[in-house]
């Protein structure tokens, strides 16, 4: 029986969540390709197919609990989870003074109850097993605010504490926990279809790669117990921080 990875926040094949997913199933895993349209999710599992891999979509809310149970228990079902990775969250730009509680609640509910709800889900299934790697997307806003990102900032930095709290707790227990600061933009579909100028002002290699992140994914979930690594930082060659 293979093991199970399940990827949540899935959506656009030339996407992070897309790349992941078809990265896990090269490692062997069985994969759950998690997101809210099934269109996409669908086009993700071809892809995989396509290369010989096994996967399934599973359409999935990240911040409705019961959706997230389902899928869990779901992927726990076909096979013991080994990689969860929780890659929900877009970007939230807003300006402050205008910004509605409903607009930052719901930055907060994407990047970070989501991030709650996956991985008590994913921790009720791995625990009893003392095996098994959990891992956050996280993005420059996970470190530091900038103007117009204050509801993503407060969304994704606290998803980074999530994370390092989990480590604390579970790692004793055998668990590896994850967070990947993202530290730019990403070469992928939502920034070359909504922001082509930005794309073409940063040149060749002035955005994030997609291989390039999801092997770094990888390369966590592959470290033996005695060499984890908790957080990781990727940005361009290009980029200054
Ligand atoms: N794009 C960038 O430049 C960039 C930079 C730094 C960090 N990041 C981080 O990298 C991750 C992936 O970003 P990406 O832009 O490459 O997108 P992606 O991985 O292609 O897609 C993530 C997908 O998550 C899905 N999603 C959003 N809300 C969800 C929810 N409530 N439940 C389930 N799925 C949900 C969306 O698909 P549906 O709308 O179809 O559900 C979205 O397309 C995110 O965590 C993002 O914050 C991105």
């Amino acid at each position: 029986m293979k093991k199970t990875a399940v990827i949540l926040g899935v959506g656009p094949l030339e996407g992070l969540g897309a790349r992941l997913s078809i990265h896990a199933s090269r490692a062997n895993l069985h994969v759950f390709v998690a997101g809210r349209t099934p269109s996409s999710i669908n086009e993700v599992v071809a892809e995989i197919e396509k290369a010989g891999g096994t996967a399934e979509a599973f359409p999935s809310d990240a911040t409705e609990q019961k959706e997230v149970r389902s899928l869990i228990n779901a992927a726990e079902n076909k096979g013991p989870i080994d990689l969860a990775i929780y890659n929900a969250g877009n970007a939230y730009p807003g300006d402050f003074m205008t910004m509605t509680p409903e607009y930052f609640e719901e930055a907060w509910r994407v990047c970070t109850l989501g991030g709650f709800f996956f991985s008590q889900e994913v921790l009720k299934a791995v625990l009893p097993r003392n095996t098994g790697t959990i891992i956050f997307t996280g993005a420059s806003a996970s470190i530091r605010g900038k103007p117009n990102f204050s509801a993503f900032t407060a969304g994704k930095s606290g998803l980074r504490a999530l994370a390092q709290s989990l480590a604390r707790e579970f790692q004793p227990q055998g668990i590896h926990i994850g967070h990947i600061v993202i530290d730019g933009g990403i070469l992928g579909e939502k920034l070359t279809s909504n922001y082509p100028d930005f794309v073409r002002s940063a040149g060749p290699d002035g955005l994030i790669g997609l291989d390039g992140l999801a092997e770094a994914f990888m390369q966590l979930y592959m470290q033996p117990r005695n060499a984890w690594t908790h957080e990781m930082d990727l940005r361009t060659f290009k980029e200054s921080f």
